[in-house]
C-alpha cells in the first residue's frame, strides 16, 4: 500500500517578516501582541495535492482548491479541521465569531493585519461602528469603543468575552464626542495605557429628518456639532497623541525616492455618506447632508496637514445601511416603511440595501498596511447609488 510521502512543509517565507517592518522599527512600540511566525501546515489528506518534487510554495498544477488540515491540539476531527482554500496558505489557529461562523485569527495576508494595533472607534456601541469593532477585534486589535450610550448592546458584551481568543481586547467608554474635555481625557488615557494609538474610526453620528423650511437652528447646529465638530475633536486628540509619542511625530518627514517608504503613524477613517455627495431623493435632511459634505472637506484638510507625520486620513461614504439610524426613519413611515425601502432599493445598481456587516472589510483595510499609500481618499460604498 503506497503511503503519502511525509513532507516537512517549510514555514511561509513571509513568516520572518510577518511583523510589519514599520512596526519593528518603532523602538517604543509594544510588539508583545504580534503574532508568532507561521507554523507549518500538516500534510494534506490523500490524494495529496503536492508531491516531493512539487514546489511547495506554488499552487498545484490545476490550481484546484483542496482541503488542508489545520494543526490543532488534537481534540478536533479531520472534518472540523478541513478548510476549503487555495494551498498552501498557512492557517494555524481558528476561533468562533459572534454569529457562530468560523473565522481565522491569523493573517491570511500580513498586509491586512490589525493584530496588536490600538484602534479607537467612535459610535462603536451599535450599527456600522459595532460591525467595524467586531472585525477589528477578530483581527486581534485592541479596540476602544467610544459611545454616548450608557452601556453597549448584549452582542458587544459577548464580543468582549470572545476577544481573548483572537488575541484582541475590547473596552467600552461612555462619552459624548462633542465634549472636548471628555474626548481629550479619554483618548489620552487610551494612549497612556498602550503608549500608542494606531487608528481611529469616527462612526458616531446623528440624523435629523426635517424639512429645510422648518429646520430649527438648534437641531441644525446639533447635527453639525456631533457629525462634524465631534469627529474633528476625536481626530485632533488622536493626532496630538500620535505626533507627541511617535518618534517621527515631532519632525516632519523628509523622504527621498531612494529612502524606504516612511512608516505609517496612524490611520484615521471618517464616516461621511453618499449624502455628502448628493441630496437623497425625497428625504429632507439638509443638516445631515451638509454635515456629511463637511466630512469630505475635513478629510482632505486633515490629510494634507498630517501626512507629514505619517497620519493618513480617509473617509467612507456608505449608501443606505440597515441600522438603527435607518430603521427609525423607516418605522415612522406608513406600513413600516416598506414603500420607502422599495424605492431606496431601486435607486442603486445592486437593488438592495446594505447590512452593517458589509463594512467590516473596509475597516480592516483602512486600519492596516494594505492602505498604506491611501490618504485624502473617499471610499464610496453605495452599490452605485451616486453613480447613476
Ligand atoms: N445607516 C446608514 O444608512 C448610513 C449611511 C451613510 C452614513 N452613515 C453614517 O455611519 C455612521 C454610523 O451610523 P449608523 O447607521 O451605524 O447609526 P447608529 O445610530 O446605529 O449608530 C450611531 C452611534 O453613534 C452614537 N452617537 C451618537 N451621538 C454621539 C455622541 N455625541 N457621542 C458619542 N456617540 C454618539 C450612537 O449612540 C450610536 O451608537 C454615522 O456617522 C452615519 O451618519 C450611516
Amino acid at each position: 500500500m503506497s503511503s503519502t510521502p511525509t513532507l516537512a512543509l517549510p514555514t511561509d517565507p513571509r513568516a520572518a517578516s510577518s511583523t510589519p517592518s514599520w512596526l519593528l522599527n518603532q523602538s517604543n512600540r509594544n510588539t508583545s501582541n504580534i503574532s508568532p511566525p507561521h507554523a507549518p501546515i500538516t500534510q494534506p489528506t490523500s490524494p495529496s495535492p503536492v508531491t516531493a518534487t512539487d514546489s511547495l510554495l506554488t499552487h498545484p498544477p490545476n490550481d484546484k482548491h483542496v482541503h488542508y488540515r489545520v494543526p490543532t491540539s488534537g481534540t478536533t476531527t479531520p472534518a472540523e479541521n478541513a478548510i476549503d482554500c487555495p494551498p498552501p496558505m498557512p492557517i494555524f489557529e481558528t476561533a468562533t465569531s459572534l454569529n457562530g461562523k468560523r473565522c481565522m485569527t491569523d493573517n491570511w495576508w500580513p498586509d491586512f493585519s490589525v493584530r496588536g494595533k490600538v484602534i479607537i472607534v467612535t459610535g462603536g456601541a451599535r450599527g456600522l461602528g459595532f460591525a467595524m469593532v467586531e472585525a477589528l477585534v477578530e483581527g486581534g486589535a485592541h479596540v476602544h469603543a467610544l459611545d454616548l450610550l450608557p452601556s453597549p448592546l448584549p452582542a458587544f458584551t459577548q464580543l468582549q468575552t470572545l476577544a481573548p481568543q483572537y488575541h484582541g481586547t475590547l473596552t467600552y467608554h461612555t462619552l459624548d464626542i462633542t465634549s472636548p474635555l471628555a474626548v481629550t481625557f479619554t483618548i489620552s488615557g487610551i494612549a497612556d495605557q498602550h503608549n500608542r494609538i494606531d487608528g481611529l474610526i469616527c462612526s458616531a453620528g446623528i440624523l435629523n429628518e426635517v424639512p429645510a423650511l422648518t429646520h430649527s437652528p438648534e437641531t441644525f447646529t446639533k447635527t453639525l456639532d456631533v457629525n462634524v465638530t465631534g469627529t474633528f475633536l476625536c481626530c485632533q486628540a488622536v493626532a496630538r497623541e500620535v505626533i507627541t509619542r511617535h518618534p517621527r511625530g515631532k519632525t516632519p518627514i523628509i523622504s527621498s525616492s531612494l529612502s524606504p517608504p516612511p512608516p505609517s503613524g496612524a490611520s484615521l477613517l471618517l464616516i461621511a455618506s453618499m449624502s455628502g455627495h448628493i441630496a437623497n431623493r425625497a428625504l429632507p435632511m439638509c443638516g445631515y447632508n451638509a454635515s456629511k459634505s463637511a466630512i469630505l472637506g475635513l478629510t482632505r484638510s486633515l490629510a494634507s496637514e498630517w501626512g507629514q507625520y505619517g497620519i493618513r486620513v480617509n473617509c467612507l461614504s456608505p449608501g443606505y445601511v440597515v441600522t438603527k439610524m435607518v430603521e427609525q426613519g423607516l418605522e415612522k413611515e406608513a406600513g413600516g416603511g416598506a414603500e420607502r425601502r422599495r424605492r431606496w432599493e431601486a435607486e442603486n445598481m445592486l437593488g438592495r440595501l446594505a447590512g452593517q456587516e458589509e463594512f467590516r472589510g473596509v475597516a480592516v483595510f483602512a486600519m492596516s498596511q494594505g492602505s498604506a499609500y491611501m490618504t485624502a481618499a473617499d471610499l464610496r460604498m453605495d452599490a452605485g447609488h451616486t453613480a447613476w
